[in-house]
């Protein structure tokens, strides 16, 4: 049994690698010649960009479809991979959307799915594999945002599970660190990606100051875990707002922030009367 699992092939595990920062990542990491496992619900996406990397004489990474929301789906991957003889060095959990509007108005169980994905499976990922992470040396990426140092009015429940991946995944950084396993928070700023139509923006929002690329996120985000960096914020105009937002007071922040969400909204967005 043990030499068994010694014999497994390591492999990054990519979850959300279907689409946007989860697909550039998938990318880099295979050009830096990583094995991977790609998860998402969309097949087709997946199977299309592993015939892409293997198209560039990679290896070709294994593609795994499946609803994360689902209760038994860490258990799935973790089946999947035994079978297949391969295990996690490297665990990047990006998978993860939020939704625009207030709380009271969303629907609650696509708000419960949403922690489902952003933080339960995060967490559940983060922790089901570290033997492996420890016998390979290897890491974590989670992937959190700027929105985790802000409140989060017009998108209570998304700033709310980015706040969680960010402290969990500190804490984590610091507990794993005597077992030789790196935890990396990446905290990108806007990146134009499927997430704004799955939340709902309003349509023609330009890109701005603190806007990157998924390729420049991803890059960033796979140098902070080579390096072992706890926390990664892409660009300079990211950083500032993380940092200024240490010191304004938290009424301030609500305010920008439900103005800016509210524009996002195209207005849509209304405090109930009290
Ligand atoms: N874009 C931004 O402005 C921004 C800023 C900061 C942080 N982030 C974070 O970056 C991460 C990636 O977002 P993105 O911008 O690349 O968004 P995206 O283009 O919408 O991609 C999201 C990925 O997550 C997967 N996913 C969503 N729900 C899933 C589920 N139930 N089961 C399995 N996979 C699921 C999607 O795949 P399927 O639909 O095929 O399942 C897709 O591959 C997220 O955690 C997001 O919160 C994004």
């Amino acid at each position: 049994m043990v030499r068994a699992m010694i014999e497994r092939r390591p492999v990054t595990l990519i979850t959300g690698a279907s689409a946007g920062i989860g697909m550039a990542l998938a990318r880099i990491f295979a050009g830096h010649g990583h094995e991977l496992m790609l998860v998402a619900r969309r097949e087709q996406q997946l199977r299309e960009l592993a015939d892409a990397i293997a198209g560039r004489g990679h290896r070709r990474p294994h593609v795994h479809s499946l609803d994360l929301a689902r209760q038994q789906s860490v258990e799935e991957i973790s089946a999947s991979m035994s079978r297949l003889g391969i295990e996690p060095n490297i665990i990047v959990n990006n998978a993860g959307f939020g939704l625009l509007g207030t709380a009271v108005d969303l629907s609650r169980s696509e708000q419960l799915a949403m922690i489902d994905v952003n933080v339960r499976v995060l967490t559940e990922l983060s922790l089901a594999f570290i033997g492996a992470l420890e016998r390979h040396r290897g890491g974590i990426l989670n992937v959190a945002s700027v929105a985790a140092v802000l409140p989060g009015p017009g998108m209570a429940v998304y700033y709310a599970t980015k706040a969680y991946v960010l402290s969990f995944s500190e804490a984590l950084h610091w507990e794993l660190q005597p077992r030789g396993i790196r935890v990396t928070a990446l905290c990108p700023g806007p990146v134009p990606t499927e997430f704004q139509a799955r939340a709902g923006f309003a349509g023609g929002s330009k890109p701005d100051v603190l806007t990157k690329t998924a390729d420049q996120v991803a890059e960033a985000g796979y140098r902070a875990l080579q390096r072992g960096q706890r926390v990664a914020v892409p660009g300079l105009a990211n950083r500032l707002t993380v940092t200024v937002a240490r010191f304004l007071p938290r009424r301030l922040l609500m305010e920008a922030v439900g103005r800016y969400n509210g524009k996002r909204a195209g207005g849509r967005i209304k405090r109930s009367p009290s």
